[in-house]
């Protein structure tokens, strides 16, 4: 790719902000040009508007020192002709997110967003590159809702799923019948590390707002497919999810049972997992992990503190598969949430929609 596109960041303050600053610290594709954030971020250079807010083992990157961040509501037509596209992880309500996606959209600005506020919106695409990047054609549709000619909003999943419908996905040939997941996640998945949630030291919260709905119903738009310019959901399989808050800085893990209609052997599954790529693989795009899928044999992986970088945070780990009595199978399946299950996903994403061409 020779041209490199320039971006801005809406959220930049914020845990998934942080890790977007320096996934594009030096990124071949992407330049970060703008920073944005709410008006209490507005008017200062980025290292005193982040404050000790700073959560990333790296240092804030260079380039990112003398910006000064812009409000991301007061500010939006700034960023016309000056950007090919915005990331965007605000936390805002639902509708306030919902309003300033299809502002930039209509400002002709392309949105690659991790927030949740689109993702059921039926014309606008919510991306595993891996799994369904077909989905991309349904834009057309939502640019002809939204009267543009370039601006569009793609979201991705949320960072639970992402631990395990990775692993479901090559297994879908077997007929996913039935699914039982227990999720067990970081605390940087609230944006919080220990110092802000100091109440997660020596404890598990069992409720995590809205985790469990999304956890059941975005893997059916993402199994969707493309019709009359809106995704269909698929209706299977059925699945039910209980997502626990754990005392981890980085990575959600997942307890997965799974039936099937014709039941693979373990072979069939591992060797499913081992060959399974997809268009990032294929693209050879810059964020791809070389092998998206990797079982681990030793009985007590994956684990959080050792597995959290596998392929710089953007694979998806397995472990433990075996028989069980209720179901089928049983496994461990693990990703790290503001890599893959954030920040790295929606740059996996926007290194998708540019190499198909989407912000020419
Ligand atoms: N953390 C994860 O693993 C994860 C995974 C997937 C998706 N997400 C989603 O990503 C989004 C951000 O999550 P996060 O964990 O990064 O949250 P966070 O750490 O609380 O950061 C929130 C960001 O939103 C900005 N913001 C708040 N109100 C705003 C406003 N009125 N206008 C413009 N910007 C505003 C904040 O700016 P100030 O600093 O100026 O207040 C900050 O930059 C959420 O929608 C979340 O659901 C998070």
């Amino acid at each position: 790719m020779v041209k490199k596109y320039k971006v801005a960041i809406i959220g930049a303050t914020g845990m998934v902000g942080q890790r977007f600053l320096t996934l594009l610290d030096g990124h071949p594709w992407f330049e970060p040009v703008a920073l944005l954030a709410s008006a209490r971020s507005a008017g200062k250079k980025y290292p005193e508007a982040v404050g000790d807010k700073w959560a990333m083992s790296v240092p804030i990157p260079a380039y990112a020192k003398s910006i000064t961040v812009l409000d991301a509501e007061k500010d939006a037509e700034k960023l016309v002709g000056k950007v090919d596209f915005v990331f965007c992880a605000v936390n805002m309500k639902k509708e306030e997110i919902k309003a300033l996606e299809e502002r930039y959209a209509k400002l002709e600005i392309p949105v690659v967003s991790n927030n949740s506020a689109h993702r059921s919106t039926p014309d606008v695409p919510m991306i595993i590159p891996e799994i369904n990047a077909e989905h991309l054609e349904v834009i057309a549709a939502q640019r002809k809702r939204l009267g543009t000619k370039r601006g569009f909003i793609a979201v991705k999943s949320n960072c639970s799923l992402q631990s395990y419908v990775p692993l479901l996905h090559p297994l879908k040939r077997f007929g996913l019948k039935r699914v039982a997941v227990c999720t067990y996640q970081a605390i940087s998945g609230a944006g919080k590390t220990f110092a802000t949630m100091p109440e997660i030291t020596d404890n598990i919260i069992p409720f995590i707002g809205g985790e469990e709905e999304k956890s059941e119903q975005e893997p059916l738009k993402i199994w969707g497919t493309v019709g009359n310019g809106a995704i269909v959901p698929a209706t299977s399989p059925a699945i039910t999810a209980q997502c626990l808050r754990v005392p981890v800085t980085d990575g959600h893990t997942a307890a997965v049972f799974v039936s099937f209609e014709q039941k693979p052997t373990e072979e069939e599954i591992l060797s499913a997992w081992k060959h399974f790529a997809g268009e990032p693989q294929a693209l050879s795009l810059p964020s791809a992990p070389k092998q998206f899928l990797h079982y681990m044999a030793e009985e007590n992986r994956p684990q959080p503190k050792l597995d959290r970088n596998t392929e710089n945070g953007m694979a998806v780990c397995a472990g433990r598969l075996r028989k069980d009595n209720l179901f089928d199978y049983k496994f461990i399946g693990f990703s790290h949430n503001t890599l893959r299950g954030a920040a790295g996903g929606a740059v996996l994403l926007a290194e998708l929609l540019a190499a198909k061409g989407y912000f020419d």
